[in-house]
């Protein structure tokens, strides 16, 4: 039986929200269910009927300590990795801080790259425990009294063939948002519109969907981990400019060859996603790790990997790249 979250929900679409930067204003108010992270079959189900999930109590009191005293530290110690100081980047004016490549220098996150809370669902979604790929590790913070930041809808990486191949699953990659402090209603909250994956616009899956569009926000303690496919709608809703919002990003992409086709074609068959970034680096202990297995997670080496790599992970070539220390 399939999940529905439709319950106890509120229109706002009158005059100007109808044009909101942030969506059409029809907005759930009621969470989305959360799931166990063991429960992989149902976070699975639900997934692939609305392409993202929601696990609660994914991280540890000890593990969320030990994150934000991670924030703390590094905006202490490497101001400028997090675009604080002087240079301070554009692209964080409007997406509050980022540290965008924190496990090129501390091994210390390792760990949390196959964290044991989402990790069992990540395989299940991406099709199996040999095909998941890492592809990006971020965190990212709104400050308190940041203001507003005015992050539109949008989808990150896709692929044309998620309108046409059979199954649809697995996703070509997925992303799991960890909220590191509490997301209450006024802090600035993750939102998705539920089905939405297979639509090129927002205005496509606003005018398709019907009464099943909801523009989701989702509201959880810290700890919470949102997994959801890269392709559908999301944003970062704003809250009231004011309340602190810590959040860990890792993106995991889909490694191997599915023998899924178009229906055109028996031919074609699905190959392993492609990078996500042009300048997401893998530092040495990692790319070239003893374990085959480990080597495997980390085997997506875009361009910009393959010459730091031929370079013997020189500090000069890696300075040369953006974000490279910054
Ligand atoms: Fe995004």
């Amino acid at each position: 039986m399939k999940t529905q979250i439709q319950i106890e929900q509120q229109d706002n679409r009158t005059g100007d929200a109808a044009l909101a930067d942030q969506g059409f204003g029809r907005v759930a108010r009621q969470n989305p269910p959360q799931f166990g992270g063991a429960d992989v079959e149902r976070i699975h189900e639900f997934f692939a009927e609305n392409g993202f999930a929601v696990i609660g109590n994914c991280l540890s009191r000890e593990e969320l300590e030990h994150l934000n005293e991670f924030f703390e530290r590094t905006q202490r110690e490497r101001p400028e990795a997090w675009g604080l100081g002087g240079k301070r980047r554009v692209y964080h004016r409007s997406q509050g801080l980022m540290f965008s490549q924190p496990l090129l220098d501390y091994p210390e996150l390792d760990a949390y790259t196959q964290h044991p809370g989402a990790y069992p669902a990540v395989c299940r979604l991406l099709g199996g425990v040999d095909k998941v790929r890492f592809s990006e590790f971020n965190f990212r913070e709104a400050p308190p009294n940041a203001g507003r930041g005015r992050q539109n809808f949008h989808h990150d990486a896709v692929l044309p063939d998620r309108f046409t191949r059979q199954p649809y699953m697995p996703v070509d990659w997925l992303c799991a948002i960890h909220y590191l402090t509490d997301v209450e209603p006024g802090a600035p909250a993750f939102a998705v519109v539920p089905r939405s994956n297979c639509f090129a616009t927002l205005r496509e899956a606003y005018e398709t969907l019907g009464e099943g569009y909801w523009e989701t926000p989702i509201f959880g303690p810290a700890g919470t981990c949102i997994l959801y496919d890269t392709a559908t709608w999301h944003c970062r809703f704003d809250g009231d400019g004011k309340r602190q919002r810590r959040t860990w990003h890792q993106y995991y992409a889909r490694g191997g060859w599915l023998p899924s086709s178009l229906p055109q074609t028996n031919r074609y068959k699905r190959p392993p996603s492609p990078c996500l970034t042009d300048w997401n680096l893998f530092p040495e202990r990692l790319a070239l790790h003893q374990d085959p297995a480990v080597r495997l997670f980390f085997s997506h080496w875009n361009t910009a990997q393959c010459e730091w790599v031929a370079s013997g992970f020189s500090d000069a070539v890696r300075d040369t790249m953006p974000r490279g220390r910054q």
